[in-house]
């Protein structure tokens, strides 16, 4: 099933940025469509890392979020710090998670890389516990790789 979901997902956001290479207005509307597609979902958006190494926040849906994460904190910096993705299930259950939206009860976080270089993550919360699993892992992972998304993005 949520292979067949991130496949349409993908189509849809292809459709959306097709013809546009600004990176805040197709980033947003990726987050968009990530928040209102994906079930369960009540915050989808990116931080953009930034020289200090601290995460900024980026395009994003959902409610207001924390503006800076700094380096290596909550679940977003231990994901940037890791370059890996993380999936929490029970974020109560995480020592550093920093709340944004109290209504959050799990949450994935997908490092973003190009050429290497650690530019970003994509971070998805739930008001469901365990809401993320490893198909959502390998779907979103692989969306975000297709989507080649970059905050550099020239105007
Ligand atoms: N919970 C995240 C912070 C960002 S918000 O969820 C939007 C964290 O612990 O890094």
């Amino acid at each position: 099933m949520s292979a067949g979901l991130y496949a349409q997902l993908k189509s849809q956001a292809r459709a959306l940025y097709d013809a546009e290479s600004d990176f805040a207005a197709n980033a947003g509307n990726f987050a968009a469509l990530v928040r209102h597609e994906l079930p369960d979902v009540n915050w989808a958006g990116f931080y953009l890392a930034t020289p200090s190494g601290d995460l900024v926040l980026g395009p994003f849906s959902g409610r207001p979020a924390c503006t800076r994460i700094a380096a290596g904190r909550g679940v977003c910096g231990a994901a940037a710090a890791r370059r890996e993705t993380l999936v929490v299930p029970d974020v109560s259950a995480f020592a550093d998670h920093i709340v944004c939206d109290s209504a959050s009860r799990s949450e994935i976080v997908v490092p973003l890389l190009r050429d290497g270089e650690l530019w970003g993550v994509f971070d998805v919360d739930s008001s469901e516990l365990d809401r993320f699993t490893a198909d959502d892992r390998a779907g979103l992972e692989r969306l975000l790789a297709a989507m080649d998304l970059h905050a550099s993005t020239e105007r």
